[in-house]
């Protein structure tokens, strides 16, 4: 993990929050290639969820919801995680989780092992942020932001579903900020206060639940191998009955080996008519389906594939970072797959001083970057501009040589194989997108 932190920080991915002033645990801040990362991911989400699809709807409801929401989705007396306190030096921890936790006065122990640990007895602590609505102190109410995306998408059951004028199944997907209070034992980005969820809720007929549940843990596993995650590193794993949160008949988490160790990278839960029951019991409107037709009704069931963009991005850097030794020269490289890398390609004029080179080179990046993330550079050697590339994870570079003014070719790098091709100038983007469309499997690991 320090390697993949380390190297985001270099390449300005992901910085720690607040640096300046000291800090804020468990909050982090994305830099130019961060969010370009980030962006494809969400990009290739909704692909997948939404644009390749006729069964789902995207929504985008507010991060701050009437708060009797949270009362009704039992977020309010449920939504909580047990801490204890150390008397001694004052840190606070999961009660679930001491066993990856640092002793306040000695890191190298966990809290309680040490004879001057004095720990309280758990607590039950609501993980969802409090503020208040209003101009006037006295006369505002309390409210939340929300700890899931997927509340908005309940409560506005009844719309979609009439105006999207779909019968279950169907599904309606949310991307967006999500907040939690939590106090985390460290692990960089994979759990933070703030966090982007992606999330479907996909409606059912109550007695197919069980077969969509299962068809959702597939496709879900699926795209994540589509996208590059290597598959040894991926499984399912359905909770035992003590795991399951108050929402859920069954849920299976597809589970990531991280340098950690397994854990969840996005949770499938079976949810049953719970959420619509709830709102409905609590706002006094039905929420069920109705034919129109025949006038039959019922409450649909929900699967939930429930993903962070934040976690699900941190995954895919950790699977894809990688060390070689090429000449004999150490290369760090990102095997990102080509429709999440932030730069597409790099345009690099082989002399930089030759006025010639660079002026094709420069016509090159902006007949590109009408249709592809490009980054021109003309800093430093070749060799070094071609590392400063594959460090974040660039699949493919374009040089403009000596050759390219005699005849109009260039040379097109690829960052795992390292082959080198001439290709026509004229044919760059072609070249380009062809591969792009084109199927990518991660090559093994170097290091
Ligand atoms: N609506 C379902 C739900 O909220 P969850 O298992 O609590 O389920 C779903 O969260 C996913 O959101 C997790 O699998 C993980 O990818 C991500 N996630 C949850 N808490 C997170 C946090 N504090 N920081 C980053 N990602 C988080």
């Amino acid at each position: 993990m320090e390697k993949v932190v380390s190297l985001a920080r270099r390449r300005g991915f992901v910085f720690p929050s607040s640096e300046l002033y000291g800090g804020l645990g468990s909050s982090y801040d994305y830099g130019h290639y961060g969010v370009l990362l980030k962006d494809n991911v969400k990009a290739r989400w909704l692909e997948a969820m939404v644009r390749e699809r006729d069964d789902i709807v995207a929504l985008d409801s507010s991060i701050i919801l009437h708060p009797k929401i949270w009362e009704a989705s039992g977020h309010v007396s449920g939504f909580t995680d047990p801490l204890v306190d150390c008397r001694t030096c004052k840190k606070r921890f999961r009660a679930d989780q001491l066993a990856e936790s640092e002793c306040g006065r000695k890191p190298s122990k966990h809290p309680g092992e040490t004879p001057d640990c004095d720990l309280t007895e758990p607590r039950q602590f609501n993980l969802m942020f409090r503020t208040r609505v209003g101009a006037v102190e006295e006369t505002g109410v309390d409210v939340y932001l929300r700890p899931e995306t997927a509340q908005g998408i309940f409560v506005n059951f009844k719309n979609v579903a009439q105006l999207a004028r779909r019968k279950p199944p169907f599904g309606i997907a949310q991307v967006g900020k999500a907040f939690r209070n939590e106090i985390t034992p460290g692990n960089f980005i994979f759990r933070t206060l703030e966090f982007e969820m992606m999330e479907l809720e996909y409606f059912v007929p109550p007695a197919d639940s069980a077969r969509w549940h299962e068809y959702w843990v597939a496709e879900r596993l699926a795209w994540h191998v589509r996208y590059g995650v290597r598959e040894e590193n991926l499984r399912a794993r359905a909770h035992e009955a003590d795991e399951l949160s108050h929402y859920s008949s069954a849920t299976s988490d597809i589970e990531y080996r991280y340098p950690m160790g397994w854990s969840e990278l996005e949770g499938i839960a079976n949810r049953g008519d719970f959420d619509l029951t709830q709102h409905t019991e609590a706002s006094g409107t039905k929420l069920e389906w109705v034919d129109a037709g025949t006038g039959e009704r019922f409450v649909p069931h929900v699967i939930e594939p429930s993903l962070g963009l934040n976690r699900s991005l941190l995954t895919f850097l950790i699977d894809a970072y990688d060390e070689e030794v090429v000449a004999e020269r150490d290369r760090t490289v990102l095997r990102l797959h080509p429709r999440l890398a932030p730069v597409t390609t790099a345009v690099l004029p082989l002399i930089t001083k030759d006025a010639a080179m660079v002026e094709k080179a420069q016509a090159l990046r902006d007949e590109l970057r009408r249709h592809l993330s490009v980054e021109y550079d003309d800093s430093g050697q070749i060799g070094r501009r071609y590392r400063r590339q594959d460090e974040i994870g660039t699949p493919w570079a374009l040089t403009v040589d000596e050759q390219t003014l005699s005849d109009d070719t260039v040379t097109l790098r690829d960052r795992d194989t390292l082959a080198q091709e001439r290709i026509p100038i004229g044919g760059a983007l072609t070249a380009l997108l062809e591969r792009l469309a084109a199927p990518w499997s991660p090559p093994p690991r170097a290091g």
